[in-house]
């Protein structure tokens, strides 16, 4: 996709009983590492394959697409969820960030599935029992396909159909879950405007022709995806989802925490007139809001963004740099949340953080700077609950396929085998040495 970054792509693409849960597991605790919680996610359309009934799904699958390859069998987390815990827990983890997804959940309009229903849950309890704390995340990008042909997020009745998935979600697996983060990254169309990277004309009509195309397909005048589509509408009724959605949450247990994980970059302000401080307006500050009765704050960094007095300007001169030019930033996730603190007063917990390479040595080198650097922010009483590194497995990279490497585990796309890279190993020592 000429002209279109990775995390625009993203933002394009994407531009819901306490008692069937054991008593055993029900709120255990995190196992070690004096409750800090470490460990890795993922997401379910990224790792889980044939995720059929998605919105994303559909745009992979149609002729053109704009999607490098389809997601097809991904990692096939579906049926090895279980090989995906025990690397977990065989890493030291005591938390596993993972997706529950709404179109295998509520595959047609009202109809929900019990039996996927229970999938999810027996992965919350299986993380119980290997003493990992799950952090699920109810809405990670997809949606199911029926939903986007009603007009998404646009629709003035999304924000209730979400709380009734969420209202479902929570009453067959609340008990087990740590933290519930209602929605991952929804501010990317409002971050993207800020990015130097701007889609050209080209790159623009292409993705409205795939939306057509998708509406066509599904027998609708209208597609509409996360973060796709008219942001005016969208962000108020994602806006209204979470508060919606936190409530039906709530609602089947209270004491769990709730929050929202959002693309935060580290913004560093070039010159005295900067539009850093409208770029935080404009990109965060209405999900802070949304978020204000939240226990937590869900912070994701890939970057630093220098904004200068016209917007985004290219990165000093200067600086660490990888082995392909690009900047080398694992600080970057210190800045982050220190202003996401600084701007909410609230718990910061690391939803994602990482690097995309082939070169596992630069993840190595990565995550203890990354880890170092947070480590000063909470010596300045920055109160981070948790660091989760993108991404467990390499996975399906959305439009850029399987191609990008985040993974501290690389997967054989023939066989699904899982082999750890060393820099996952790192990372254990690192936990480990803490614990
Ligand atoms: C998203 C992930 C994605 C990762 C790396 C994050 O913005 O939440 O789904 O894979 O970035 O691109």
């Amino acid at each position: 996709m000429d002209g279109i970054d990775r995390r625009q792509a993203l933002g394009a693409i994407s531009g819901a009983s306490l008692a069937a849960v054991s008593p055993a597991v029900a709120g255990a605790a995190p196992a070690k590492a004096g409750g800090f919680l470490w460990g890795a996610a993922t997401a379910g359309h990224q790792i889980e394959g044939n995720n059929v009934n998605a919105d994303v799904w559909l745009l992979e699958q149609l002729k053109p697409t704009l999607f490098a390859e389809p997601s097809g069998d991904a990692c096939d987390s579906l049926h090895r969820w279980r090989e995906d815990i025990a690397l977990a827990r065989a890493l030291s983890f005591n938390c596993y960030r993972f997706s529950v997804e709404w179109p295998r959940i509520e595959p047609a309009e009202g109809q929900f599935s019990r039996a996927n229903l229970d999938h999810y849950a027996r992965i919350v309890d299986h993380c119980r029992e290997a003493g990992l704390a799950p952090v699920v995340t109810f809405n990670h990008f997809t949606a199911p396909r029926w939903f986007a042909a009603r007009g998404g997020w646009e629709a003035p009745d999304s924000p209730a159909l979400f709380a009734r998935y969420c209202d479902r979600v929570a009453r067959a697996m609340a008990g087990g879950i740590s933290h519930a983060v209602t929605f991952n990254e929804p501010n990317l169309s409002i971050t993207g405007p800020w990015s130097r990277f701007q889609p050209d004309a080209k790159a623009r009509a292409a993705m409205a022709g795939l939306m057509a195309a998708a509406a066509h397909a599904s027998g609708s005048d209208r597609f509409s995806l996360l973060n796709g589509g008219d942001p005016t509408p969208m962000i108020a009724n994602v806006q209204h989802a979470h508060r919606l959605g936190r409530a039906a949450i709530k609602a089947v247990r209270g004491d769990l925490p709730v929050g929202l994980s959002l693309a935060i970059s580290d913004d560093v302000a070039v010159g005295d007139d900067s539009l850093v401080a409208a770029k935080r307006r404009a990109s965060y500050e209405p999900f802070f809001e949304a978020g204000r009765d939240d226990e937590f704050v869900g912070v994701q960094t890939y970057e630093r963004s220098y904004i200068g007095r016209d917007g985004p300007v290219d990165p000093p001169p200067g600086g660490a740099r990888r082995a392909d030019g690009k900047p080398f930033e694992p600080e970057a996730i210190a800045g982050a949340v220190r202003y996401a603190h600084r701007a909410t007063g609230k718990p910061i917990l690391v939803t994602e953080n990482g690097i995309e390479t082939n070169d596992d040595a630069e993840r190595a080198r990565f995550i203890p700077a990354a880890v170092a650097a947070l480590d000063g922010a909470r010596r300045e009483g920055v109160p981070v609950i948790g660091y989760i590194h993108w991404s467990l497995l390499d996975n399906f990279e959305w439009f850029a396929g399987y191609a990008p490497k985040f993974g501290l585990v690389a997967v054989d796309r023939a066989t699904f085998a899982r082999t750890p890279k060393p820099s996952a190993r790192l990372y254990a020592q690192l936990i480990r040495g803490r614990s």
